[in-house]
């Protein structure tokens, strides 16, 4: 039977077992190869790709309990590596080998969207489930609040957009 979803606002329809992980869906029937296979057993984090806007481990769910949902992988952050957290990863040359990078970058997109400004703890809370053989924790953290203060210049950008030009040239007399 068919299983129908979104993958990068794309729609998809698949027909596999409905208890296959939605982490081989993803790689071996859509091609898509940014989400990583670490452990299978929800314990490293590489796999982390959002349903509905929620950071899950794609390792241990079934694509039968996907049906009808917005799945979001790495491949969908932004077209042209314009997210925050993508720039901020680069600016902080977070990586060291990579392979735990896409799970380490959809757990902060899926923190920044709930907490945009987030305190150490709260980073260190969001992402202790994603494990990084090369120890790149530190940078992650930067990148972290680099990309926290990025959201907030672009809203206070929006914001001024929105004040009327004589307001801004002085007031309106
Ligand atoms: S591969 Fe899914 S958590 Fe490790
Ligand atoms: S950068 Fe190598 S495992 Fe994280």
């Amino acid at each position: 039977m068919a299983i129908r979803f979104t993958v990068n606002g794309k729609a998809q329809s698949v027909d596999v077992n409905p208890d296959m992980p939605l982490l081989w869906v993803i790689r071996d029937t859509l091609n898509m190869t940014g989400t990583k296979f670490g452990c299978g057993v929800a314990l490293c984090g590489a796999c982390t790709v959002h349903i509905n806007g929620a950071a899950i481990r794609s390792c241990i769910t079934p694509i039968s309990s996907v049906e009808g949902k917005h799945v979001t992988t790495i491949e969908g952050i932004s077209p042209d590596h314009s997210h925050p957290i993508q720039r901020a990863w680069l600016e902080v040359d977070v990586p060291q080998c990579g392979y735990c990078q896409s799970g380490q970058i959809m757990s902060a997109v899926a923190l920044l969207n709930k907490t945009p400004n987030p305190t150490d703890a709260q980073i260190e809370g969001a992402m202790a489930g994603n494990i990084c053989r090369c120890g790149t924790y530190q940078q992650i953290k930067e990148a972290i609040h680099k990309a926290a203060g990025m959201h907030g210049a672009a809203k206070q950008n929006a914001e001024l957009d929105q004040i009327p030009q004589d307001a801004l040239a002085g007031g309106a007399e």
